[in-house]
């Protein structure tokens, strides 16, 4: 019995769940989400008849998706040459350090003067993985080690324009104490007796009596404060018994601040704790996966710009800008296309005008980030922020603090990642003028030492990156047909990437896809 026939045979009288445990089990599955493709298994060499061997696929961007493929195609033998048009591969999975050099769409050229300590470096695009993402099985296969990243933090500020930042545990225990104060008075005056039995409403008071902080009955469940808002003096020794910050402002005060939509970040399914990034820097991944799909035989042409995909009887032609800037052909027997669907649509083809016109329809949106590298981490030493991302309705929209090197000299704080309308705005700026107006904005919430010690900054505009031209993309609707046609192959042609996934701007979108599409395309060369 084969492992794979076992296991249908379990999920027939078990069910999917008694499948899943048993794959589990056998090691097949290192997380749930590795059922985003419920079949795929690494292709090997041996599934193959000998005719079926060695077939050339001419892979287009060497990002997350097409180092994916290649690496996984390479397993099984496939002939892999991946085309980057960047000199450098990764995509948006990119670690700007000391002496990264980027020239804009608008002519803008930087050159990162980071520090050259290890921890001084931006993730300008993918910068967090969370703890259900494909993304860390391949961190393990490949030996990349990982570090948290500390997204929530109650130490981080949460800061309104016009008023004061609080810290975030402030903000939440006023919040919750409230919120737990009125739905008690609710409860306990019978306004939810059509919802609720006796021992529900004696249940619901207890948890509202922790989740609050809020007093009894008595005190017509009074919410006053708590230890929990933070200290105005911390406690101590002997009789410091230490002052609580407070008191609170009013429920109206409260609400009318409108500082609680913030603190529904921390339970969004992609960016609860526990987070994680690797050491060093978030190119670890793409440069494991390159250096992987190199020992399975791959070939990763960097600067090689693709001017035309065709389909063709035999396979696939595609002209790229080869050694010297000549235009180069090349032949395979498939091609799998990772570029963002609104580069790709730019590139002349022969495929078929729906094709095309579905890969106009996903747009693209902006996105952006700063890197501002202090001589001093006045966030740990002043503020006792260590890691974590304080959030503001200024346009930055939230400032990230490094979650590594504690109590080293320098740190590269992320001093504003934007994306809709707010990159929009930075992206028009020059370098120079993003850092002036991401200080000016910083500076409301941090005080005037925000503008002192910055020792270098580096922008990154997604859109207006060669080659990406995009932070990532929206799809107006994935029902009306395109999404599905561009999940097929195009004839010869398959496309991949995190914008044909249910986890656009992840890596775990990109690995996803192009798992999907080695699945479909080993299928089809199996069985041809
Ligand atoms: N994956 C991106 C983020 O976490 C969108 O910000």
């Amino acid at each position: 019995m084969t492992r794979r026939s076992l296991l249908r045979s379990i999920g027939v009288a078990g069910g999917a769940g008694a499948m899943f445990e048993s794959m589990r089990a056998l090691g097949l599955v290192a997380s749930p989400q590795a059922l985003a493709v419920p079949d795929f298994r690494e292709p090997r060499a041996g599934d193959l008849a000998a005719a079926n061997r060695g077939k050339t696929v001419v892979i287009l961007g060497a990002g997350v998706a097409g180092l994916t493929a290649a690496y996984e195609l390479g397993k099984a033998g496939y002939r892999c040459v991946v085309l980057e048009a960047k000199d450098r591969v990764g995509g948006r999975v990119w670690t700007v350090r000391s002496g990264t050099t980027e020239t804009d769409l608008d002519g803008h050229t930087q050159t990162a003067r980071f520090s050259k300590e290890p921890g001084s470096y931006l993730n300008a695009g993918a910068a967090r993985i969370p703890q259900s993402h494909i993304t860390l099985d391949y961190c393990r296969e490949l030996g990349v080690p990982l570090e948290p990243l500390l997204a929530h933090n109650a130490n981080n500020l949460i800061h309104g324009e016009g008023s004061d930042a609080q810290q975030y545990r402030t903000v939440k225990a006023d919040y919750q104490g409230y919120v737990s104060e009125l739905l008690s008075k609710a409860v306990d005056q019978g306004a939810l007796d059509a919802e609720l039995t006796a021992d529900d409403k004696e249940a619901l008071l207890t948890f509202l009596s922790y989740y609050g902080d809020i007093g009894d009955k008595n005190s017509g469940f009074a919410y006053t404060g708590s230890s929990r808002r933070g200290y105005e003096v911390e406690p101590g020794a002997a009789d410091q018994e230490g002052v609580p910050l407070g008191p609170p402002p009013s429920l109206s005060e409260v609400l009318s601040s409108r500082l609680g939509r913030y603190l529904s970040f921390e339970s969004r399914y992609t960016h609860a704790m526990t987070l994680l990034q690797p050491v060093g820097g978030m190119d670890a991944i793409t440069n494991a996966l390159h250096e992987a799909a190199k020992r399975t035989g791959a070939e990763v042409v960097t600067g090689a710009p693709v001017s035309e995909v065709r389909n063709t009887d035999a396979g696939v032609d595609v002209v790229y800008r080869g050694p010297g800037g000549k235009d180069t052909r090349i032949s395979g027997d498939f091609c799998v296309a990772t570029l963002p669907p609104n580069v790709m649509a730019k590139i002349p083809t022969n495929l078929d005008s729906r094709v095309t016109s579905a890969l106009r329809f996903p747009e693209a949106f902006s996105a952006g980030k700063i890197g501002l590298e202090y001589d001093r981490r006045w966030w740990e030493l002043d503020e006792r922020i260590y890691g974590g991302i304080t959030m503001t309705d200024l346009d930055v929209l939230n400032i990230w603090y490094p979650s590594h090197g504690f109590h080293t000299d320098r740190g590269v704080v992320v001093g504003y990642y934007t994306e809709g309308p707010y990159s929009e705005a930075y992206s028009r700026l020059t370098p120079v003028e993003r850092e002036r107006r991401a200080l000016a904005q910083g500076a409301k919430i941090h005080g005037e030492k925000y503008r002192q010690g910055v020792q270098a900054s580096f922008s990154v505009s997604w859109e207006r990156t060669p080659h990406i031209e995009g932070g990532w993309v929206h799809w107006p609707s994935r029902d009306s047909g395109e999404y599905d046609l561009l999940n097929k192959p195009a004839g010869n042609v398959y496309f991949a990437g995190d914008w044909l996934s249910h986890f656009i701007a992840w890596q775990a979108g990109a690995i996803d896809s192009a798992r999907y599409v080695v699945t479909a395309l080993h299928d089809r060369v199996r069985n041809s």
